[in-house]
C-alpha cells in the first residue's frame, strides 16, 4: 500500500464541497479530483493547493481520451501535467474510453472495440501520457452498455494486455464491473478474477441508476450516473474485490444529485468498516509498484 494512503477510504472532491472541506478538514483518507474542474478556476485551484498540504490527492482525468483515433488531446495533457506538478498527487488516472474526435469534444466516455488495432492505438497513447507525466497512468475499466462485433478479446484481457505493453496500472471501478456485468450479461466475480491483481492500484465505488431498457421492454439497463448511494450488492462485490486483490486505496464517487459532504464521508466509513471486518489474511497489502 502506498504509505500515504493508509488512513482509509477517500472521496471524490467536487466543487460544491471544496470550501467546506478546506474549512473543516474532515477525517477522510484522501481526496480525488477531476482536473477539468480546476484548470479554468484559479480560486478552486488555490483551495486545492491548500488541501494538498493536508491530504493525499489523486488526479482523475476525464478529457485525455486515450481511445481517440485522432490522437489524445495534447493541449489538455499539458494543462493536466502543470496541475500535477502543482499538487503532487499520489495517482493520475483516466478511462478506457474516447471523448474527442478531430478537435470536437464530446461530453461522454464512449466505448471501444477490444481488438489488436485498438490495443496498438491505446497502448501508444498511454505511452505518450506516461512519458509526459513521468509516471505510470492508471486506466479505469468502463461502464458498458454495448459491445462490438469486431472485438476479439474480453475487456479484462484487453486491460491485461495494456498493462503488459505499457506498464500502466489499473483503477478497478467495482460499481462499473457490477453494472456492466448486468448490462452485458457476464459474471462480475469472474471478471474480477480475470484481472491481474498486482496491477490494481486503486478501486472506485459509486452509485448507478436503473432505467427501462428501450431495446428490451420489461428489462432494465443500469446507468453509471454517480447519482445515488452505493447498493448492498456492490458493497458485497467490494468485499470480494478486497479478498481477491488485497487492500487497495478506494474512492467514493458521487457526481450528480450531490448530497451533503457528511453523506460521502459516511459512505467512505462504510468501505473502511468492510475492509476492517475482513480477516487480515484475506486483505494482505500485496505488493504492487508504486504509482510515483
Ligand atoms: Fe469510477
Amino acid at each position: 500500500m502506498n504509505s500515504q494512503l493508509t488512513n482509509g477510504t477517500g472521496i471524490g472532491l467536487r466543487l460544491p464541497h471544496i470550501s467546506e472541506t478546506v474549512a473543516t478538514l474532515p477525517h477522510v483518507g484522501w481526496l480525488e479530483i477531476h482536473p477539468e474542474n480546476f484548470l479554468a478556476n484559479p480560486h478552486a485551484t488555490e483551495l486545492l493547493t491548500e488541501l494538498a498540504r493536508h491530504y493525499p490527492l489523486s488526479v482523475h482525468t476525464v478529457g485525455i481520451s486515450v481511445g481517440s483515433v485522432s490522437g489524445i488531446d495534447r493541449t489538455h495533457l499539458r494543462r493536466v501535467c502543470s496541475l500535477v506538478d502543482r499538487v503532487a498527487p499520489v495517482f493520475v488516472s483516466g478511462h478506457l474510453a474516447w471523448s474527442t474526435h478531430g478537435g470536437e469534444y464530446l461530453n461522454d466516455l464512449l466505448p471501444l472495440p477490444f481488438n489488436e488495432e485498438a490495443l496498438d492505438l491505446i497502448a501508444a497513447h498511454i505511452d505518450e501520457v506516461q512519458d509526459a507525466l513521468g509516471r505510470p497512468y492508471l486506466i479505469e475499466n468502463p461502464s458498458s452498455y454495448v459491445g462490438f462485433r469486431t472485438s476479439t478479446m474480453s475487456e479484462a484481457q484487453f486491460l491485461t494486455q495494456l498493462v503488459t505493453r505499457t506498464g500502466c496500472r489499473l483503477l478497478c471501478d467495482v460499481s462499473n464491473v457490477y453494472l456492466s456485468a448486468h448490462n452485458m450479461g457476464y459474471d462480475s466475480r469472474e471478471y474480477l478474477d480475470s484481472l491481474p491483481a498486482d496491477a490494481i492500484a486503486e478501486l472506485h465505488l459509486g452509485g448507478y441508476t436503473p432505467e427501462e431498457d428501450e431495446a428490451k421492454p420489461g428489462s432494465e439497463v443500469w446507468i453509471d450516473t454517480h447519482a445515488a448511494a452505493i447498493t448492498d450488492p456492490v458493497w458485497d462485490l467490494y468485499a470480494y474485490a478486497i479478498r481477491r486483490f488485497g487492500r487497495r486505496p478506494t474512492v467514493i464517487e458521487w457526481d450528480n444529485n450531490i448530497p451533503p459532504l457528511a453523506t460521502l464521508l459516511r459512505q467512505a466509513l462504510r468501505a473502511d468498516e468492510i475492509v476492517a471486518g475482513l480477516s487480515p489474511e484475506t486483505h494482505p497489502e500485496t505488493h504492487y509498484a508504486e504509482a510515483r
